[in-house]
């Protein structure tokens, strides 16, 4: 019989690629999902799974949902992805995000040192915990320290602290993934790759004829989600828990991708973008570029999409 995983967060977008990925390695696949007024849209990402995989209802902030699933299922994996996940929003609910991003975690800890203390446990951190803090080489690495500059960062700082602080003091396997701007077709409208592709294409139809963005002097260090799924369940798999940096090591600037993908559908972003202070953060981490030599190392895992291929499939999906 396949390994038992149980995936929080497994209706978004890692969650789903997480799971065709798990799925294809002939694991068993557990999930939570939330309860939605909006029942249809819901499981979108995951609509083709839903005959391979076990939902249940559940959630972060309810304690008795992950005992009940621990208890009945006793997963060999817990891949804990279930978050507020973006970061502008954490300023206009930063409670929930804490509640969820920090306390969350704490509940499932909590849990697993009770009802499954075998598991391993994957955290989804984050890159956005370093905030403006870099080495001497303009890179971020497992070392460099972290600084976070949005309610989405610190409760995830918190986490990332909750995960070492267990596997030292009651032995669990709890390693965390620290990883990188990651995106894919199935990217949420409101993060800035989907939200320049989708609109662009919608431009170069004529259907609208402007794009608001906030800063488009901030750099990220973007890959395909595909591609750090993966990583994730090689973390779990190193013969001893760790953290570990996934990044392509390559970075580029809101206003680059605007050019890139303006410029693929014969427009120039300049006729079409504004600027409205409305995306504009209260505090902006301006700069991201990850040093994943670490996990090159040890786990042998490195991308395999480039920058071009992600935009050329997030454009062709949007066409
Ligand atoms: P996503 O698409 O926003 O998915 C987040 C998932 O968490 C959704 O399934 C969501 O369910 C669920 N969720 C939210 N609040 C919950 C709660 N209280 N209880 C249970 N489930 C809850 O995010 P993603 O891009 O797949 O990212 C996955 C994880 O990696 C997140 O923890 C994110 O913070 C972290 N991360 C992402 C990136 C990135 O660039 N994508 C980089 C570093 C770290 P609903 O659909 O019901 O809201
Ligand atoms: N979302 C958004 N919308 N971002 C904009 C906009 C806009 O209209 N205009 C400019 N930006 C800038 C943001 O200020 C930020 O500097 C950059 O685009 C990227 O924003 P997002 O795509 O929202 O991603 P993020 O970097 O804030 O957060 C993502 O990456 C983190 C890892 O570094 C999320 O996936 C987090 O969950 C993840 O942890």
């Amino acid at each position: 019989m396949g390994k038992k995983a149980f995936i929080t967060g497994i209706t978004g977008q890692d969650g789903s690629y997480l799971t065709e990925h798990l799925l294809d390695l002939g694991y068993e696949v557990y999930g939570f999902a939330r309860r939605n007024s909006v029942t249809e849209h819901q499981q979108t990402r995951i609509e083709n799974l839903m005959n391979n995989v076990d939902l249940t209802y559940g959630d972060m902030l309810d304690q008795s949902s992950i005992d009940k699933l621990l208890k009945r299922v006793n997963p060999d994996e817990i891949y804990n992805l279930a978050a507020q996940s973006h970061v502008r929003i954490s300023f206009d609910v930063p409670q929930f995000t804490v509640q969820t991003n920090a306390l969350g975690v704490l509940n499932l800890l909590e849990s697993v040192k009770i009802n499954a203390p075998n598991a391993k446990i994957y955290q989804a951190s984050s890159s956005e915990m370093f905030g403006n803090s870099r080495d001497a080489d303009n890179m971020q690495r497992e070392t460099t320290p972290m600084h976070p500059v949005s309610p989405y960062g610190c409760a995830k700082l918190f986490s990332y602290s909750l995960i070492r602080n267990y596997r030292k003091a009651f032995k669990l396997f709890a390693s965390n993934g620290i990883l990188f701007n990651h995106e894919s077709p199935r990217r949420g409208a409101n993060f800035v790759t989907t939200k320049i592709i989708k609109n662009a294409v919608l431009i170069s139809k004529g259907k609208i004829n402007t794009l608001e963005l906030g800063n488009l002097d901030s750099k990220r260090d973007w890959g395909h989600s595909k591609d750090y799924v993966r990583a994730m369940r090689l973390i779990l798999n190193h013969t001893e828990p760790d953290d570990f940096v996934i990044s392509t090591g390559e970075t580029k600037s809101i206003r680059d991708l605007c050019k890139i993908v303006f410029s693929k559908l014969n427009l120039n972003y300049e006729d079409h973008v504004k600027i409205n202070p409305k995306y504009v953060r209260p505090d902006e981490l301006s700069y991201l570029c990850g040093d994943c030599s670490k996990s090159k190392k040890i786990l042998g895992w490195k991308p395999k999409y480039s920058f071009e291929e992600l935009v050329d499939e997030m454009l062709e999906y949007f066409l």
